[in-house]
């Protein structure tokens, strides 16, 4: 018998907030598989909390000390992934230079999470249906039967019933998996929990960018929990965070919230995906790029907006301009801020750039110089969604050395996603 308390350690242990009885209850269904070897299936909405449940039940399990890995099967395209999880032999297909274990050899007394399992090929859903009957297989181009002893811990955010009912899932296999079944609920089902989880991400994203935290009014609350989240966890902490960073009152109401919470799915920016889009799931991915596309094109603003001013107190751009928008620099840092002078008027603080300093440079040339930048950052920047996606995509795969689980951890979208946005622009790796 599993104790609330127990429950209670285990949230704590894996850094997870809420308190709904249907949320404890998976956990509790999580611990009391764990133990055994079944197979499990973990299903879900999109953002609902799934992955933190596969490490539970490996912690919780005797295979605790050996191998875990976790493996997106949306995210290995479908010509590899016989490979990736079983092996090769020498020579088996072009490239295939060297023999290679796949993650079922390597894996062999421990766990292997196979997360969005709907997406595996038929071919690779039936060597996994053998593995799980009586632990066997074959590494692709051999002939020669192995052996493993692995737990299989599955998830899915898709109707695996109507997969099947389309003939894209085996039926057998399905069974097979949904031994143990663990529903992740949906966060609007999930009442009070909107308001924990809304506080913890606020409360971390205070600390991360050294802003205030931010706090919601009781009408506010009742918005937030009246919202049905679609994107759920994620789409929640997407909004926490976009709040902490945009909103100057820290103290919510009801309809500065309702503004950032979107009506519905067709609000969200379609020109964006291109097409193809196949499941709820991209939407919210999309989604987080979107927002990053966001700040990063509110910080270029910022910058913009330093620059037209340094250059106007160092008498390179006409006075009366800055005056007349001068609400466009109400949120920039004191020292760079119009201040009143003691005639009443504006006056700015005296801040000359060193680059500035040392030339001679006329005013007049220098206020072309500075449009022209303008200019061709919005050209460059603000008109391309598209463009500055592509880009941030570039730039975290240079960051990573083209590692993609991290490139897409670090943009926070799913490997899965990378990989299609990868394809449809048509990115050399
Ligand atoms: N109970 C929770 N407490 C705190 N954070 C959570 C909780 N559940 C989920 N999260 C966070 O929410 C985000 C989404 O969770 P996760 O990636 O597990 O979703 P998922 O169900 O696997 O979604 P998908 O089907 O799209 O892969 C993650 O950043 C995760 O850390
Ligand atoms: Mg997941």
């Amino acid at each position: 018998m599993i104790t609330p308390q127990e429950i209670q350690s285990v949230k704590q242990r894996f850094g997870i907030i809420g308190n709904s009885p249907l949320l404890n209850h998976a956990i509790q269904v999580a611990m009391q598989a764990s133990p055994t070897d079944m197979t499990v299936l973990i299903t879900g909405e999109s953002g609902s909390g799934k992955e933190s449940f596969s490490k539970i039940i490996h912690s919780l399990s005797l295979r605790k000390h050996g191998k875990f890995i976790a493996i997106n099967c949306g995210a290995i395209p479908e010509g590899t992934i016989d490979s990736e999880l079983f092996g090769h032999e020498k020579g088996s297909f072009t490239g295939a230079h060297e023999a290679r274990k796949g993650y079922f050899e390597v894996t062999d007394g421990g766990s292997i999470f196979l997360d969005e399992i709907g997406e595996m090929p038929l071919g690779t859903q039936a060597r996994l249906l053998r593995v799980l009957e009586n632990g066997e297989f074959i590494k692709v181009g051999s002939s020669k039967v192995q052996k493993t002893n692995v737990r299989v811990i599955t998830a899915t955010n898709v109707n695996l019933i109507k997969a099947v009912e389309k003939g894209k899932f085996r039926e057998d296999l399905y069974y097979r998996l949904n031994t143990v079944p663990i529903f992740v609920p949906p966060l609007r089902e999930r009442g009070e929990d909107m308001v924990l989880l809304f506080r913890k991400f606020t409360s971390d994203f205070s600390e991360k960018y050294h802003v205030r935290p931010i706090s919601l009014t009781a009408e506010a609350q009742s918005v937030l929990m009246r919202y049905p989240f679609p994107g759920n966890i994620r789409q929640l902490k997407n909004l926490a965070e976009q709040i902490s960073l945009l909103e100057e009152e820290r103290e919510v109401d009801g309809p500065t919230l309702s503004r950032y919470l979107p009506a519905d799915n067709s609000r969200l920016p379609v020109a964006l995906t291109g097409g193809n889009r196949d499941s709820e799931a991209m939407d919210f991915s999309e989604r987080d790029i979107l927002y990053k596309v966001l700040f990063d094109m509110k910080k270029d603003m910022n910058e913009l907006k330093k620059l037209v001013l340094e250059s106007y107190k160092s008498g390179g751009l006409n006075q009366s301009i800055i005056q007349k928008h001068s609400e466009l620099f109400e949120d920039m840092d004191s020292n760079l801020k119009p201040s009143e002078s003691h005639d009443g008027g504006t006056s700015y603080m005296p801040l000359v750039l060193e680059s500035q300093k040392s030339s001679n440079q006329d005013p007049d040339e220098y206020e072309e110089e500075v449009i022209e930048d303008i200019i061709h950052e919005e050209d460059d920047n603000s008109l391309s969604l598209e463009k500055k996606e592509k880009e941030m995509i570039l730039k975290a795969l240079r960051k990573h050395n083209n590692k993609r689980k991290y490139a897409a951890s670090d943009l926070g979208i799913s490997e899965r996603t990378l990989y299609r946005k990868i394809k449809q622009y048509e990115i050399d790796q």
